[in-house]
């Protein structure tokens, strides 16, 4: 039958329901709902032949037209719902993650060896107890020098080569003494106060006193971060990278500090026969100060950690000096503490061996293939610290 010539309100629902059911596309069931329900749809046409009726006739053909009117209004819609859970189905689908798939053939990205080393000696220092610390890259004068005992004129601060950021400008019209107009002392003694020399940061010893500024002892920090010197060779680069370390409690003494160096070096090179030598040197920031040395032993042609045929200079260490606890508002006959600065890419080139520092910030991928870890191996005191590269 044409459906064009239907008026039973049997036969236009069989054709309606059909073509619903048919529509394969939201697109092709919005068709099918304006040929129903639109204004010109048929199931309106018929609806408005009601008016026309006597009430006899309406309540003769009534029904079958609001049941017409109610089924396909029902099916459209539960055509609809179910064409959009089709839709969202295919987009889930086509948005997937397949979570079965190995990391490893999908991430090709490798760990810097310097995130590595961060992450391992975080990892036993935490076992020891240590919290991580961290501070500012741009640091004030008073934070990286002066409360670190080194003073405006030590030679100390000739011992690494700042670099200076360039003085905040200066606001306009900033005038010495009184101001003319007699009402704005207090805006000008504001802005007498100088600014406070920057720097990049030389060493993470700053971070040493934000944590005594921040937090009541005991305490007992690591603090790995970026450092800035001007100087590039083989074994400098401008920026590097340091881990700090400082214990701050009663009673503290060289044997603390030595006991703790050793576990975390036996640990970190995973080699029980790493044998230590505290060798006396200066740092303005300890009193006394000691250099470090590992031992190492000559194997195959090669120097390897371990045992003591010769040294090689590891770190800087010594007791924190009485000046920069009472700088940090601490009394130095209550509070005792010891405190070691060591170059994390330094680290990294001894245990993977690399001999070259360079490298290590040229971002060379093939580089970075060959010296990366793998980002599932993460350092564990179970699972190993020493991840194979
Ligand atoms: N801040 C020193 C440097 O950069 C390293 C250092 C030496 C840190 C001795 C310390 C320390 O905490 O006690 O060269």
């Amino acid at each position: 039958m044409d459906p064009d010539t239907m008026t039973d309100p049997a036969d236009i629902s069989k054709h309606l329901l059909a073509a619903t059911e048919a529509a394969a596309s939201l697109d092709a069931l919005e068709v099918v709902r304006v040929e129903a329900l639109g204004k010109q749809g048929r199931v309106t046409q018929l609806l408005k032949t009601l008016g026309g009726m006597s009430p006899e006739e309406r309540l003769a053909n009534g029904p079958a037209i609001h049941a017409l009117r109610e089924a396909v209004t029902a099916a459209i819609a539960a055509r609809k719902a179910h064409l959009e859970q089709v839709a969202l189905d295919a987009q889930l689908a086509s948005e997937a993650l397949d979570m079965t798939l190995p990391v490893d053939a999908v991430a090709p990205g490798t760990i810097h060896p310097v995130s590595q080393v961060m992450d391992e000696m975080a990892e036993i220092f935490a076992d020891l107890g240590f919290a991580v610390a961290t501070g500012p890259e741009i640091e004030d004068d008073w934070h990286n020098f002066s409360a670190l005992n080194i003073p405006e004129t030590h030679p100390a601060r000739a011992m690494q080569d700042t670099f200076y950021l360039e003085p905040k400008a200066k606001a306009a019209g900033d005038g010495q003494g009184p101001s003319s107009d007699g009402g704005g002392f207090a805006a000008d003694a504001d802005r007498a106060k100088p600014e406070p020399p920057m720097v990049l940061r030389t060493h993470t010893s700053p971070v040493q006193i934000r944590t005594m500024l921040a937090q009541k002892p005991p305490i007992r920090i690591i603090a790995p971060g970026r450092v800035y010197r001007s100087d590039w060779d083989a074994t400098h680069t401008p920026m590097f990278h340091q881990i700090e370390g400082l214990v701050i409690d009663k009673g503290i003494t060289l044997g603390h500090l030595k006991w703790t160096l050793e576990t975390f070096l036996k640990a970190f090179f995973e080699r029980d026969d790493i044998v230590l030598r505290l060798r006396p040197s200066y740092f303005p920031f300890t009193e006394p100060s000691a250099e470090v040395d590992v031992g190492w032993t000559m194997v195959d042609g090669r120097k390897r950690l371990g045992g003591s045929e010769g040294w090689m200079e590891l770190l800087g260490s010594g007791m924190v000096h009485p000046r920069v606890i009472a700088a940090c508002g601490l009394d130095p006959a209550e509070w005792q503490g010891f405190a070691f600065g060591v170059g994390v890419d330094r680290l990294a080139m001894l245990k993977y061996g690399m001999d070259d520092l360079r490298p290590f910030f040229e971002a060379d991928v093939r580089w970075l293939k060959h010296h990366g870890f793998s980002a599932l191996d993460v350092p564990t005191l179970s699972g190993g610290v020493g991840a194979s590269a």
